[in-house]
């Protein structure tokens, strides 16, 4: 299976973001923990230059607790700040503002000896698709429910969220597209569901995902899936579907439904929390 991921509407996604970032001080780069580098876009370091820059590792409690620790130390040596958030929670990011301002010290201070004062920061929320920039927002402006434009091509005026009285919120957020580097990076993050599953071999990622247990977490094979992680990665599957009772008229076990179930168990860290990159990786 070789994924190739380049949406039409991206163009036009990029296009009105470099139109948003024309009046925005600082890019809040929303990631997913579970794959810290794959859920990155290498091109928001050209699009935002000369911006100041907040990394945000979101849906860390579905990531492992101690790779969470590893790849926060990482990104604050490298962009000076980073939390690990669970963006429906605002409460996980209650310092936000303070740290926004913070890395925005030098445009205050520029500010002040203009003579403005008072000048709220203004910030925007940029990520790839399925990150959590949606719900993010929301949190932010203590609503439920999604607006409309997390969709390019969506066309109103532009609000801002109040986040504290020096920082403001953009209510749309910039949408990056995943860069796939190499199919590794391309199967992770499909398995995170930010690559939309009907352009893919379902079974194939499943069995990807199976291997990466089998080497990192073989507990979830032996003690959740009732399998053998010395077993072939195949060989789980048929395991897992017969466990689950996945099975096609004639008694033949439906692996694709297996994989599925796994792909699924793993979105919603049933079994628990899983990083997929480590920060051994760089
Ligand atoms: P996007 O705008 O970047 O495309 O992402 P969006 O906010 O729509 O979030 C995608 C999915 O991820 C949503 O789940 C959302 O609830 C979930 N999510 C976002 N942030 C977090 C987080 O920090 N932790 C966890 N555990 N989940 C998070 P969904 O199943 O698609 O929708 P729903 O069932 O929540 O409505």
């Amino acid at each position: 299976m070789d994924i190739q991921w380049y949406p039409g509407h991206m163009t036009k996604a990029k296009r009105q973001m470099q139109e948003d970032l024309k009046i925005i001080d600082l890019v809040i780069e929303l990631l997913d923990a579970r794959i810290p580098l794959s859920s990155g876009n290498p091109d928001i370091d050209e699009m935002a230059k000369g911006k100041a820059r907040i990394v945000l590792l979101n849906k860390a409690d579905m990531a492992d607790p101690a790779e969470n620790e590893k790849w926060k130390r990482y990104f604050e040596e490298k962009y000076g700040n980073c939390l690990l958030i669970d963006s429906r929670k605002k409460n996980t990011f209650k310092n936000l503002p303070s740290l926004i301002r913070e890395a925005c010290r030098e445009k205050i201070l520029r500010d002040e000896k203009r003579g403005i004062k008072n000048r709220p920061v203004k910030a925007m929320v940029a990520g790839i698709p399925n990150v959590g920039k949606s719900t993010f927002i929301n949190s932010c402006a203590g609503r439920a429910s999604a607006k409309t434009g997390n969709r390019p091509g969506v066309t109103r005026g532009k609000q801002w969220i109040r986040m504290d009285a020096g920082v403001q919120l953009l209510d749309t957020p910039g949408i990056l597209w995943s860069k796939i580097g190499d199919q590794d990076s391309a199967r992770r993050l499909a398995i995170t569901g930010s690559i939309r599953d009907e352009i893919l071999d379902v079974e194939d990622l499943a069995l990807y995902y199976i291997g990466f247990l089998k080497s990192e977490y073989p507990r979830i094979i032996t003690e959740n899936y009732g399998s053998d992680a010395e077993k072939a990665e195949h060989e789980i599957l048929y395991d897992i579907g017969s466990g689950r009772g996945c099975v096609l008229k004639g008694g033949k076990t439906d692996t694709l439904k297996a994989a599925s179930l796994i792909l699924d168990d793993f979105r919603k860290a049933k079994y628990g929390r899983i990083t997929l990159e480590k920060a051994e990786m760089i």
